[in-house]
C-alpha cells in the first residue's frame, strides 16, 4: 500500500476499502497488547491518572479557618509524580469518614510549576456545619495518606476564547483558582492579564494578602483589587462588586469575567454583569461545592406532596439494595450516607463522572446545574449529585472506579 495518499492514483483509491477489507480478513485474531505497552498510554496515564496517592508533608494555618496541605507523591502506593495540571483546576479527594465513602473537589492553589517540582497544594476553608472540611481540617495532619483524581475541571484559561484580559471575581475561599491562575502567570505559565475584584469583609480577614502582594511585585500582568464589604479604609475599595466597579478595572477592549465563589455572590454579581452586556462566553463561572437545601428554590415542585423521607433501590453490579434518606439531601448524600460509594467528582452536575440510570420513581433537578447531555435526558439518566429524589425511586449506579 502507498506511503502517502497523494502517491495512490484514482483507481488504487477507489479500491482502498476493499483492499483494507481484505487485509482485515486474512489476519490472525489475537488480543491487542495491554495499554501499557505503547508509550502514547503510558504518557496519557501519567498526564490523566484516575487517582493520585498523596502524603501530606506541609500544613499551614492562614487564620480565618483556611489550611492548606501541601502534598507530595506517596511512592509506596505507586505515585512516582504529580501530574501536571492547568491553573484553575481541581482535584477530587475521596475520604472514608466513619464508614461513609464521600468526596469532595477542592481547587488547586499552588502553581502548575511546583507540580512539575513534585508539590501540590490544596488550600481548604472551614464551612460552618460542614461535615468534610471540619474532618479534614481535624484529622489530616502532616505523614496523613490521600487518594485523590487526577486534575479535572474546565475553569482555565484558554487563549481560543477568552479575552486577552480577564477579571477575576472572588469571593470566600473561591480565591483559590486565582492564586494558582496569578502564580502562573508570574512563572510565564499563563500569558494573560488578571485583574482580580476580591471579596472580603474587613481587611484582617482578607486570605493570602501577603501572598497577592508579593505576586504583583513580581509581574505587571496580575493587579488585585480588594473589595471589603464591612470595613472603609484607604487603599481598598468598599461595598459588594458591582457593574460600575467592574467597569472602573475593566480595560476598554474585550475582557473576560471568572466568577469563582459562595452562591450568594454569583446571585448578586450575575445580576450586575447583565447590565455589561458581555458576550456569553466571556462570562465563566466555576462550579462551587454542593447544593443545599433544594425545598427553598423557587422551581421546587410545589403542586406535588413530596413526602420527608423516601426508600431508593439501587442496583448495582448486578444486585440491589433498599436504603432510605430525606428529601433535603441529593440522591448521591443518599448513597453515601448509607455507605455505598458511588462515582462523584465535582458534586455539582458539571463533570458527569457520577452518571447513572433512573429506572423509575421522579426527582427534582435544578436547571441551573442540570448539565445533562439532551440523550441523556431523553433516556432517563441523571446525575445524583444534583438530583433530589421526590417519591421513592429505583437507580442504577455504576460501580466506583
Ligand atoms: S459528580 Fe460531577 S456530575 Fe455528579
Amino acid at each position: 500500500m502507498a506511503e502517502n495518499l497523494n502517491q495512490i492514483g484514482l483507481t488504487a483509491f477507489t479500491k482502498l476499502a476493499a483492499t483494507r477489507q481484505e487485509a482485515v480478513n486474512m489476519a490472525e485474531p489475537e488480543y491487542l497488547p495491554k495499554e501499557d505497552a505503547y508509550a502514547a498510554n503510558r504518557l496519557a496515564k501519567q498526564l490523566h491518572p484516575k487517582h493520585q496517592y498523596f502524603v501530606i508533608s506541609k500544613i499551614k494555618d492562614h487564620g480565618e479557618g483556611v489550611k492548606c496541605f501541601t502534598f507530595v507523591p506517596d511512592t509506596k502506593r505507586k505515585t512516582e509524580h504529580v501530574a501536571y495540571f492547568a491553573a484553575g483546576q481541581y482535584l477530587s479527594v475521596n475520604l472514608d469518614i466513619d464508614g461513609m465513602p464521600v468526596t469532595r473537589a477542592y481547587s488547586i492553589s499552588s502553581s502548575p510549576k511546583m507540580a512539575a517540582e513534585g508539590e501540590i497544594e490544596l488550600t481548604i476553608k472551614q464551612v460552618p456545619g460542614g461535615l468534610v472540611s471540619n474532618w479534614i481540617h481535624e484529622n489530616w495532619k502532616v505523614g496523613t495518606r490521600v487518594d485523590t483524581s487526577g486534575p479535572l475541571g474546565t475553569f482555565t484559561y484558554e487563549g481560543l476564547r477568552d479575552a486577552k484580559t480577564v477579571i477575576g471575581i472572588a469571593g470566600g475561599s473561591g480565591i483559590t483558582p486565582f492564586l494558582s491562575m496569578a502564580r502562573a502567570i508570574a512563572d510565564g505559565d499563563e500569558e494573560f492579564q488578571l485583574i482580580l475584584l476580591y471579596g472580603s469583609r474587613t481587611e484582617d480577614t482578607i486570605v493570602y494578602k501577603a501572598e497577592f502582594d508579593a505576586l504583583e511585585a513580581r509581574t505587571d500582568k496580575v493587579k488585585v483589587v480588594h473589595v471589603l464589604s464591612h470595613e472603609e479604609k484607604e487603599g481598598f475599595e468598599h461595598g459588594f462588586i458591582t457593574a460600575e466597579l467592574i467597569q472602573k478595572y475593566a480595560p476598554k477592549e474585550a475582557y473576560s469575567v471568572f466568577l469563582c465563589g459562595p452562591q450568594a455572590m454569583y446571585d448578586f454579581v450575575d445580576k450586575e454583569l447583565a447590565k455589561l452586556k458581555l458576550r456569553r462566553k466571556f462570562i465563566r463561572h466555576e462550579l462551587f461545592g454542593e447544593m443545599h437545601n433544594p425545598k427553598a428554590q423557587k422551581e421546587y415542585p410545589k403542586d406535588i406532596t413530596v413526602p420527608e423521607n423516601v426508600r431508593i433501590t439501587v442496583i448495582k453490579e448486578g444486585t440491589s439494595q433498599v436504603i432510605e434518606g430525606s428529601t433535603d439531601d441529593s440522591v448521591l448524600q443518599i448513597l453515601e450516607k448509607n455507605g455505598i460509594a458511588a462515582p462523584s467528582h465535582c458534586r455539582s452536575g458539571e463533570c458527569g463522572w457520577c452518571h447513572s440510570r433512573l429506572v423509575s420513581g421522579e426527582v427534582y433537578i435544578p436547571t441551573s446545574v442540570d448539565g445533562r447531555r439532551e440523550a441523556d435526558k431523553k433516556f432517563g439518566y441523571i446525575h445524583p449529585c444534583v438530583s433530589f429524589p421526590l417519591s421513592d425511586m429505583t437507580i442504577e449506579v455504576k460501580p466506583k472506579s
